[in-house]
Parts: structure tokens; sequence; C-alpha cells
């Protein structure tokens, strides 16, 4: 049991730094559009291995300050040594925080923000945020950035949606999910607790050849964590052309296509705190 969460975590860290060739150009971005004040300080809310977190100490400048936090101290840990390699140590600080209940006194940071943590999995977005907006003082910002939406199958769009169709494939989301807590609904929760004038953007990163090893790797990946468990799930035909076309040893890799492009987006959602 112990040997098994070990290995999860190693693989969900994996899977993090991975795929940052995929995420950090669009994150990047959409961090750049919102304008942090230079010298602000900034609060990232299941912040992981830290790599946002450190795009983040960048925008808000030499005087500005990011604290990350995360409820994984392995992660933590791994966010540290990311910081002192880019030499940003001085500019971030790691903390192990449960986002539900932060250890920060109301009006403490200038803006607050979640990539790709609120709005996932079954934590309650609304209490969230809320709790988000407690610790940001009066008209700072709150945002949530999520990994909105992918095309990846380029050529292959009724395969790539029997594939997403699959359990793996629209994980973490669960069919019972009320239609209010999926993260297209954000702009209501941002309504509901009173942000002031909540905002809607989606931003898209393309991909296409020559695509870098890291590229390469990145969407390997992604193949294999978005849908190299669904052989239960799809019939015996999807599964062939799944690994004909998504295995890296395949004659036919999609990925050594000539033409081969792509594209996934991130939605930023965000409000003024009132
Ligand atoms: C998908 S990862 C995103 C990490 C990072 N923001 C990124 O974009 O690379 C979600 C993160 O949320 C963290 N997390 C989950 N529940 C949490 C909680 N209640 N409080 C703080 N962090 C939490 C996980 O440990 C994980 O690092």
């Amino acid at each position: 049991m112990k040997n098994h969460r070990v290995l999860s975590t190693e693989k969900y860290l994996r899977s993090l730094y991975v795929s940052n060739p995929l995420r950090e150009p669009i994150i990047k971005t959409a961090i750049s559009q919102l304008g942090l004040p230079l010298g602000s300080c900034g609060l990232d809310i299941g912040c992981g291995i830290g790599l946002y977190s450190l795009l983040l100490a960048e925008a808000a400048g030499s005087n500005g300050h990011i604290v990350g936090i995360d409820t994984n101290e392995e992660f933590l840990e791994k966010a540290c040594s990311f910081a002192s390699d880019k030499r940003l140590g001085n500019r971030v600080t790691f903390k192990k925080a449960d986002a539900s209940k932060l250890p920060f006194q109301d009006n403490t940071f200038d803006w607050a923000c979640s990539m790709d943590f609120i709005g996932y999995g079954n934590q309650d977005p609304i209490s969230l945020l809320k709790e988000a907006a407690r610790v940001v003082k009066p008209g700072g910002l709150v945002f949530i950035l999520i990994w909105s939406s992918q095309m990846l199958l380029s050529g292959y769009p009724l395969l790539e949606a029997r594939l997403n169709a699959t359990s793996s494939g629209v994980a973490p989301f669960k069919a019972t999910m009320p239609p209010e807590l999926h993260f297209m609904r954000a702009l209501g929760w941002f309504h509901q607790i009173g942000f002031v004038e909540p905002i809607f953007r989606t931003f898209v990163s393309n991909i296409s050849v020559p695509l870098s090893s890291e590229m390469r790797i990145a969407l390997t990946e992604l193949f294999q964590m978005r849908w190299g468990e669904t052989h239960l799930e799809v019939s015996p035909e999807d599964w062939t052309e799944y690994q004909r076309l998504c295995h890296p040893d395949s004659p036919n890799f999609i990925l050594n296509v000539p033409e081969y492009c792509a594209f996934i987006t991130y939605s930023l959602f965000y409000g003024k705190v009132f």
C-alpha cells in the first residue's frame, strides 16, 4: 500500500514535470495578460512542484514575493529545489497547507491564484474560492487557470472522441458531477461569492512540427496518461488503433506525421475581491 502511494506520487510528480513544455507557454501568456503588479505579494494555491509559482515570481518582479502552498510535502520539496536552481529562492516561499483552511490572516495577499487545482477534482470550488478571497486584500485579483480542452490526434477525430469518452479520458470529471460544479460554470462561482466583474478568457497553445524532444516526450506521456489504460472501455479495434498511433515504437506513431499539429487550451476565470 505504501509502495503504491509512493509510486503514485512519483507518477504524479513526473506528469507535472513532463507536461511542462505543453503547459508553460500558455500559462506564461495568461499570466502576462493579467498585469500582476510589480512588487506584489501573491499566493499560488495547490502549487504542486512550483513551476508556475516561479513564473509568477518572475511576473511580480524582483521586489515581489510568492507563497506557494500544497498538501503534498514531496511536491513542495521539489518546488524548493527548482526555486533555488533558478535562483528565485528569495522570491518564493513554499509551505504545506490545506487550501480549504489557509493558514493566513484576512487581507494578507495582493492576489491569489490556482492552476489546475480549483475547479478540478472533488473539492468544493466555491468554498475554496471564498477562502482564497478571504486572504486577498479588497480590490486584489483571484484567478483560476484550467486546462480546458485539446485536440491531439490530428486526422482521427472520431477515434479521439471515443478515447475521450472513457473514464480516464474525461478524468477527473464523473458522470455524477452536478453541472454547476463543472469549471465552465466558474463565472457563476465568482458571481455567487461576490467578486467584482468576473471575467472569462481562453488561451490556446499551438503545437506543430518540428517538435522538440521535450515536446515529443510531453505528448507521448499525455497519450499514455489520457488513454493508456482505456483498453477495457474501448472496442478492440479502437485499442489497436490507439496503440498504432500513440505508441512511440509504432511505425505509424502520429508524432512522426510530417504535418502533425495539435492544440491545447487553458481557460482563465478571474475577478476582484469585493
Ligand atoms: C494538478 S496539480 C497542479 C499543480 C500546479 N498548480 C501545476 O499547475 O502544475 C493539483 C495540486 O493541488 C494539490 N492539492 C490537492 N488538494 C489540495 C488542498 N486541499 N490544498 C492544497 N493543495 C492541494 C495537489 O497536491 C497538487 O499538487
